[in-house]
């Protein structure tokens, strides 16, 4: 086997361990950041948004899934840094530099160690763009891992006009998404789960809000008193944009699909459409399951590793988008 056959073969078996590490690392963050005073706290609704701050008291009363998954989380992170460098290293050690895959990995180690330095700042922060940043990070984490793990594949000739734009509208879609993983983060960090009941009361109160765009700033402190349902009534814009957004990605991910499928990747069309219906109906569900007995804790995993895949999906579009039908 050719030399460099056997670096990339190596290297794909690196990035294969990686994506395992980082997916985990992102699901048991997405636990500790969510079982503590999140969807499925109890007592429903007095509990939501009413986490315990300070590190210290954050260690003594910890529940005991959180008081395990925090050292299981520090583990896993500290495979993965190490994962992730020497991905870099088997790019650069020698030559020929391998740069396609050298660009994702250094991206990798990039995101590693901004998560890193933000995970210091972790402990009991109240502001949202902490823990926005760690979902998002985490996430794109995942998916670069999973476009490292893809193999090369050779341009074909006679390249279609449906393989072209696909790439374009893949692009397009993986944008939405990113704005949409931002304001899951934003609506879950901010506690507007249970803001408003739908479309219609999310609209009403977004109506009725004197300054709707508050919302939307990640540094302002979350304080509210969560007695009667629907609670936080000042981040229903949150979830009003979450459901729009959802409603524009639903259009150019269908699009998408449809692209794809005229390219011949049938099984990826019908995977992004699937995932997208999947997501949506865990929303709703969430949402509806909020105002009423908080059964969401679950669900709100669920819906984390759902974008966790989703994203993914369209991070390794374009690459392999050149492969015309037949
Ligand atoms: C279809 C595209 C959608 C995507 C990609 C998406 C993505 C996300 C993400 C990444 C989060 C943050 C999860 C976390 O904290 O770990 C989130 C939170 C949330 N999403 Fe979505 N979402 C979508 C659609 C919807 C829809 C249609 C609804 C229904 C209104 C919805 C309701 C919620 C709620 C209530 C939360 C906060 C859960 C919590 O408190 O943790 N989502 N979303």
């Amino acid at each position: 086997m050719p030399d460099l056959q056997r670096r990339l073969n190596f290297l794909h078996r690196l990035a294969l361990i990686c994506c395992v590490l980082v997916l985990a690392i992102v699901v048991i963050s997405a636990f500790i950041r969510l079982a503590d005073g999140g969807p499925g706290c109890t007592p429903w609704p007095q509990c939501y948004g009413q986490q315990r701050t300070g590190a210290a008291e954050s260690q003594t009363q910890a529940s005991p899934g959180i008081a395990l998954a925090r050292p299981a989380h520090r583990v896993l992170a500290s495979l993965a840094l190490l994962v992730v460098i020497a991905l870099v290293v088997s790019c650069f050690a020698r030559r020929p530099f391998l740069w396609r895959e050298g660009r994702l990995a250094l991206a990798l180690l990039v995101l590693a160690l901004a998560l890193a330095v933000l995970g210091i700042y972790s402990g009991g922060a109240r502001i949202p763009a902490i823990g926005v940043g760690n979902l998002v990070g985490g996430l794109v984490m995942f998916a670069l891992c999973v476009r490292l793990c893809s193999r090369r594949r050779p341009t074909l000739s006679g390249d279609t006009a449906a393989a072209g734009s696909l790439g374009v509208w893949a692009g397009v879609a993986g944008l939405v998404l990113l704005t949409q993983v931002v304001l899951g983060g934003l609506v879950s960090t901010s506690h507007a789960g249970a803001s408003c009941a739908g479309w219609l009361d999310c609209s009403a109160a977004l109506g009725a809000a004197t300054q709707p765009w508050q919302a939307l700033n990640p540094w302002v402190e979350v304080r509210f008193d969560p007695q009667a349902l629907p609670t936080h009534r000042s981040a229903a814009p949150l979830l009003w944009l979450h459901h729009v957004l959802a409603a524009l990605l639903a259009v150019v991910v269908l699009w998408v699909a449809v692209l794809a499928w005229r390219a011949g990747r049938v099984r990826l069309a019908a995977a992004m459409v699937l995932l997208l219906v999947m997501q949506m109906v865990l929303g709703l569900t969430m949402v509806g399951g909020m105002l009423g007995s908080s059964l969401g804790l679950g669900l709100a995993l669920a819906h984390n590793l759902l974008a966790a895949l989703f994203l993914a999906l369209l991070f390794r579009l374009p690459r392999g988008s050149a492969q015309p039908r037949g």
